[in-house]
Formats: C-alpha cells, sequence, structure tokens
C-alpha cells in the first residue's frame, strides 16, 4: 500500500510540470492504468536500506522521466499529423467549394445575359435555351456537392480516428513500460540494482 501512494506521488510528480491539456488528461488517464495493473501484483518487500533506495531511484527516475516524456513527444505527434491532414482536406473542400461557385455562377451569367435582349420574344427563347442547358450542369453540381460533403465529412471522422489510435498505441506503451519499469524499482528496493544495470555504479561494500 505504501508503495501505491510512493507510485502515485511519483506519477503525479512527472511530467506534470509541462503537461498542457488535453495530455494531461491523456497521461493522468495513463497513470490510471498503470495504478491498477501494479496493483494486481505489486508487494513492497522494501529495503529499508537508504544507500540502496537511493541508487534505485537515481537509476530509474531518469528512466520513468524518458518513459514520460517519449509518451508526450509521440502525442503530440498524432496530434500534429491529425491536424495536418485536416487542413489538407479542408484546403481541398475550399477547392471544390470554389469550382462549385464557378460553375453556379456561369449558369447565372447564362440567364443574366439574356436580360440585355430588348425584344421579350428574344428573351423568352433565350432562357429556355439556357434552362434546357443548364438541367444537366446543375444536376451535375447537386452530385459533386453531396459527393463532396460526404467525402469531407468521412475524411474527417477518419482523421479524428486515426489520431485516436495513435493516441491510444501511445498511451498502452507508456503503461506498460512505465508499470515494468515501477515493478524494476521495486525489486531493487528489496534486492538493489540487477547486476546488469550496475556496470556504471559503484557497488562494492
Ligand atoms: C525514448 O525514445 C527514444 C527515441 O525514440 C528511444 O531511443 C528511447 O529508447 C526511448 N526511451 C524509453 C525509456 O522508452
Ligand atoms: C473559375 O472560372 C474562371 C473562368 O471561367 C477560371 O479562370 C477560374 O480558374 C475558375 N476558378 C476555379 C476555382 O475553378
Ligand atoms: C458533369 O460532370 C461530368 C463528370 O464530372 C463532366 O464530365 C461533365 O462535363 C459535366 N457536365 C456538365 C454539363 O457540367
Amino acid at each position: 500500500m505504501q508503495t501505491l501512494i510512493l507510485t502515485i506521488f511519483v506519477l503525479t510528480l512527472i511530467g506534470s510540470t509541462t503537461a498542457v491539456l488535453p495530455f494531461a488528461v491523456a497521461k493522468a488517464e495513463a497513470d490510471e492504468n498503470v495504478i491498477y495493473l501494479l496493483d494486481q501484483s505489486t508487494i513492497l518487500g522494501g529495503s529499508a536500506d537508504p544507500e540502496i533506495t537511493s541508487q534505485c531511484f537515481t537509476y530509474y527516475m531518469p528512466l520513468l522521466n524518458q518513459i514520460s516524456l517519449n509518451y508526450s513527444v509521440k502525442y503530440e505527434l498524432c496530434v500534429t499529423a491529425a491536424s495536418q491532414a485536416a487542413t489538407k482536406l479542408t484546403a481541398s473542400a475550399a477547392q471544390n467549394r470554389a469550382t462549385l461557385v464557378n460553375e453556379t455562377t456561369t449558369i447565372c451569367n447564362a440567364f443574366a445575359s439574356c436580360n440585355s435582349e430588348s425584344n421579350n420574344l428574344n428573351f423568352l427563347n433565350c432562357y429556355a435555351t439556357a434552362a434546357s442547358g443548364d438541367i444537366s450542369a446543375i444536376f451535375n453540381i447537386s452530385t459533386s456537392a453531396s459527393n463532396a460533403a460526404v467525402s469531407l465529412k468521412s475524411g474527417l471522422q477518419q482523421i479524428s480516428d486515426t489520431e485516436q489510435i495513435c493516441q491510444n498505441k501511445a498511451q498502452q506503451t507508456y503503461s506498460t513500460q512505465t508499470t515494468k519499469t515501477y515493478k524494476e524499482l521495486y525489486a531493487c528496493f528489496a534486492n538493489g540494482l540487477p547486476t546488469a544495470s550496475t556496470s556504471g555504479i559503484a557497488v562494492n561494500t
């Protein structure tokens, strides 16, 4: 239980100074997963030796910080990728819009030009011609507009889904790595640093 409280305390400290919403929310969620995962299996068999405790912290804290930092970097990459994709899609939608407005203007101009006919019969014939010529164009505009709307809507949804999957993946990696590292930290409290990782640290007693 003490270990769990320590974990909550340390998790709250790591990255809390730099985290901004909505990453802070995602990080808090990931930390809850860590607490949950640790709660299943962690038993504190701690050595009270402050020397060992200090060695353990010195070794594992930078690792935990790096994991947290990597998570925030990956999270931001997900956000940036989504934002770039949305910008591209929006530009393409704006292009579709300009084309549609252009096509409509052309149709309107065909009618407007009829109004310069002073002869009423010529005017009516002009309108009749313009109308029959424009039926298929108007049908085209309707089809194009609704197709563009569908692909904009589904495109934005897809971007958002991809972003969510990307963030979930980063969060899962963070939770898994953090949990693993905490377990190693607790094992270190009990047994000292594993020999493989003490190569750079003086352990002669
Ligand atoms: C953090 O990311 C870097 C670059 O991708 C990688 O080399 C490093 O191993 C990662 N660190 C941890 C603790 O996962
Ligand atoms: C609109 O039409 C004009 C003239 O027909 C053309 O020069 C222009 O490139 C068109 N713009 C778009 C966005 O289609
Ligand atoms: C209707 O759309 C098709 C395919 O985009 C195009 O080839 C055709 O020229 C358009 N017709 C009119 C009248 O604008």
